[in-house]
């Protein structure tokens, strides 16, 4: 059997994280910066790349209503959800806010998640894992793990119980029902006064079967101080690599410059600004790192400005672009391929200064020479080429 109608999420932000609270200077969880966007988000952008959802409602706190309308509406003009989504109050306790997120679907809605925004590792992986279950005719699905410490009952600090562990699961979000079953629940929870911390233990208490699936154990809440631990260590720097090349022909031009040496009597070069073959490979490289384009973009040949400018300004540009981008070089290979001049000589001063140029180390810049055994164009003495390897590390958290 498959679902009749769409799948919805409702992402909860409507709390006022009172556990974490002191320790981030009183900001609501939910709106805490991570990653360069509000926490929420990043669950919402999780449940928009899952083509079987269909729109999303937004629960916030009712006190930030207007303001995060027009924050979530900035966002989705960023980097578009590319689903319809509602905005929301919430009410006192969560189960108040479920509700008023599940009054704001549409009758074409057969089926809700409802997740806390304050999961924001939940993966769509998972998620996909709830929606067949659904698809199945499930009359409810909550991701679970089994828990690993022994739980005991207490009253006061006295142990009353221990349950059999095995029994035992640690259940999470996106909890997933039919949109109906989950209504009539909350309708019955107002009306009987059943006071839950979760979706899942009203349609229990209805006699309803609801099913566990694998949750993840990286699935966690936000919920005390040591959590931001978690939130750090996934905003770890990740690698990224840009690659250049550019080739300069031989002919009446400009006196022969690599990565700001000159090259005394080697042949003339024909190419804009001073006509450095090395420096120009390389700042296309930083402009790989971060998706910039390439030289021409942003210097370009028809531009007299660069009329025999120093190509270390170029490199200078590109890599000031790439640190507004949160990346930082690492590492950076050069490779001049000439048969001539003989550029052995030349080497380590090359190296030194593009090393100045970029702030970098010494032992983080290499530069090599080669030919290509008098074939080709180089080999026939017809031009130089460079390439450029260079290697960042991106800071996560100015992701958007
Ligand atoms: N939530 C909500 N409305 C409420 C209470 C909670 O939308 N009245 C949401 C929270 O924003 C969170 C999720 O439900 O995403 C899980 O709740 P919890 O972790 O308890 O968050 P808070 O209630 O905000 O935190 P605390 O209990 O520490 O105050
Ligand atoms: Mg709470």
């Amino acid at each position: 059997m498959s679902a009749a109608g769409d799948f919805w999420a409702v992402i909860l932000a409507a709390g006022s994280g009172t556990r974490l609270a002191a320790s981030v200077g009183g900001v609501k969880k939910q709106f805490l910066n991570w990653k360069g966007l509000p926490l929420f988000w990043h669950s919402a952008s999780t449940f928009s790349r899952i083509p079987r959802i269909k729109g999303l409602v937004f629960v916030f706190p009712p006190s930030e209503l207007d303001e995060m309308k027009e924050r979530v509406a900035a966002l989705d003009e960023e980097e578009s959800l590319g689903l319809p989504f509602k905005i929301v109050s919430g009410g006192a306790r969560r189960q108040d806010s479920v509700f008023n997120g599940l009054r704001e679907l549409p009758s074409s809605c057969s089926h809700v998640l409802v997740h806390d925004s304050a999961r924001p590792f939940a993966s769509a992986g998972m998620i996909n894992s709830l929606l067949d279950e659904l698809d199945k005719g499930a009359a409810g699905v909550v991701p679970a793990v089994k828990v690993t410490d022994t739980i005991k009952q207490v009253e006061g600090d006295v142990i009353t119980s221990t349950p059999d562990r095995s029994s035992l699961r640690a259940v999470q979000t996106p909890q997933g029902f039919p949109l109906h079953l989950l209504y009539k629940a909350h309708e019955l929870a107002d009306s009987e006064d059943w006071s839950v911390t979760d979706d899942a233990s009203m349609l229990e208490m209805m006699g309803e079967k609801v099913m566990v699936c694998p949750g993840e154990q990286s699935n966690i809440k936000i919920t005390n101080p040591d959590d931001l631990r978690k939130l750090e260590e996934e905003s770890m720097p990740v690698p990224c690599t840009g690659w250049g090349y550019d080739v300069h022909r031989y002919g009446e031009g400009r006196p022969m410059v690599l990565g700001g040496i000159p090259i005394p009597g080697g042949p003339q070069v024909v190419a804009h600004s001073d006509g450095d073959v090395l420096h120009h490979a390389l700042a296309d490289a930083i402009l790989g790192l971060f998706g910039g384009g390439d030289i021409g973009l942003h210097f370009p040949d028809t531009d007299a400005s660069l009329e025999n400018m120093s190509s270390g300004i170029i490199v200078k540009e590109a890599l000031a672009k790439a640190e507004s981008k949160g990346i930082e070089i690492v590492h950076v290979d050069l490779t001049i391929i000439a048969q001539v001049p003989k550029l052995a000589p030349y080497r380590e001063q090359i190296r030194k200064n593009v090393a100045s140029v970029l702030g970098q180390p010494l032992d983080r810049v290499n530069v090599k020479a080669t030919t290509e055994e008098k074939l080709g164009f180089t080999g026939e003495k017809k031009g130089i080429k460079a390439v450029a390897t260079v290697t960042g590390l991106r800071r996560t958290d100015m992701d958007g």
